[in-house]
């Protein structure tokens, strides 16, 4: 068999999500759907889409593999673009907490929250938190990600945070997924810094974050910009040291109070700001003209028992809108792409075309990818999955249950 080349032929409905670059307001709803359709794929790139028919025995005497995929649909690959995948330990007595009503941020002022995950981290080897990664990424490849964001910010601390990123690394030659990394070392005030935020994010900047571009670790820097973690100004002063040495820019923003964070992102030129629970109405102007990409993470709010962000409201302004799990072990311990649609769809306002939207072309324009994943067209990575139903219109419908039964990455079959 020739690696990496695939024809997926007689497909229902082939979901191309077409486009190079991310897709704002109106375009979401335009998911551009062949019927009866096939994908060629050579050496791992797509080479053709079409709806006409194919000479099936030219590619079988190529030694292509070949997936009939008669009543099943092809979409391209999701993106999840915000996940904070590796960690140690757990946190489900906080989550139980919060089902009997005691919020996030009661847990993280009494102690816990983000610093019992460092302890937990730190705790951990670095071969546990491999084993422990390929599990997850496994576990999300079920769901039909084919590229995720993984987050450090359980250190803290300059080993600590190296040391997830050098985990991260590792995983992304290990595992069939893409992973792109982002430096969030300023995820919480660790408890030496609690009356000294302004020492500690001196720290990030002339310790931490030079290691982590000496040595390549990371492509994005983050930051947890809210009230009682880090302030707009610091949240500035860290992200424009970040970008000095050339990191691209994301920021957890107005996720509990709306503190700017959104108007941040737009004046840093940040490619997306996430959460965006809270953002004002000038807010989102801002990121509009700025192009920042809105990435809204409705398992979090669903597990905080908070109320969604906004997206009809961002969408109908003309917004990039994307959709992550942020998958972690306290604000939203689920990696359930099933769950991300059954919220999207019915609790956000958001229809089926947008949110698959939200997932694909616009997850890959928050990870800056947009030329290369998040949609079926000539020239891009073969990220491609095959779902067990005729129609894309099964995702939502197929309540909160998976309905992925194949996945190519790179143009070869990872899951069958
Ligand atoms: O995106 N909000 C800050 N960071 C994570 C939560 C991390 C944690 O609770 O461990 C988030 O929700
Ligand atoms: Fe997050």
């Amino acid at each position: 068999m020739k690696k990496g080349s695939v024809v997926i032929h007689n497909a229902s409905e082939v979901v191309t999500c077409s486009g190079y670059k991310g897709k704002a307001g109106a375009q979401m709803q335009d998911l551009n759907v062949l019927k009866n359709a096939s994908v060629i794929v050579e050496d791992g790139i797509i080479t053709k889409v079409t709806a006409e028919p194919i000479d099936l025995e030219y590619f079988l005497e190529k030694d292509f593999k070949v997936i009939d995929a008669k009543g099943k649909c092809v979409l391209p690959g999701f993106v999840d673009s915000h996940t904070h995948f590796i960690f140690g330990g757990y946190r489900e007595e906080e989550y139980n907490w919060r089902l009997n009503g005691i919020s996030y941020m009661d847990i993280m002022s009494r102690g816990g929250g983000i610093i019992n995950s460092v302890k937990g981290t730190m705790a951990t080897s670095k071969e546990d938190l491999i084993q422990v990664g390929i599990k997850r990424l496994n576990s999300m490849t079920s769901f039909g990600v084919t590229t995720v964001e993984g987050k450090s910010g359980y250190g803290l601390d300059l080993d600590t945070e190296i040391k997830q990123l050098e985990v991260m690394k590792e995983l992304n030659k290990l595992h069939s997924l893409d992973i792109i990394t982002t430096f969030l070392g300023p995820h919480a005030r660790p408890a030496a810094y609690k009356q000294d935020p302004e020492a500690f994010i001196d720290f990030m900047i002339e310790e931490v974050l030079p290691v982590v571009d000496q040595r390549g670790l990371a492509e994005f820097s983050d930051i947890f910009c809210e009230e009682n973690v880090f302030s707009i100004e610091q949240s500035r002063r860290f992200l424009n040291a970040a970008k000095k040495l050339g990191f691209k820019i994301k920021i957890h923003a107005d996720e509990i109070v709306a503190l700017g964070g959104a108007e941040l992102s737009a004046e840093l030129g940040a490619i997306s700001a996430d959460h965006l629970l809270q953002a004002s109405d000038l807010g989102i102007e801002a990121m509009k003209n700025a192009g920042v990409v809105a990435t809204l993470l409705p398992c979090t709010a669903f597990s905080l028992k908070e109320h969604y962000a906004r997206a009809r409201y961002m969408i109908d302004q003309g917004l990039i809108v994307a959709l992550a799990t942020d998958f972690n072990p306290g604000s939203c311990f689920t990696e359930s792409i099933a769950l991300l649609i059954a919220l999207a769809t019915n609790q956000m306002g958001m229809t089926i075309e947008e949110t698959i939207t939200a997932l694909t072309i616009n997850g890959a324009a928050a990870l800056d990818r947009a030329d290369q994943i998040g949609s079926i067209d000539i020239g891009k990575k073969a990220d491609l999955v095959v779902h067990e139903f005729p129609s894309y219109k099964f995702l939502p419908y197929h309540i909160g249950v998976s309905t992925v039964e194949k996945v190519i990455k790179n143009g070869v079959l990872i899951l069958d």
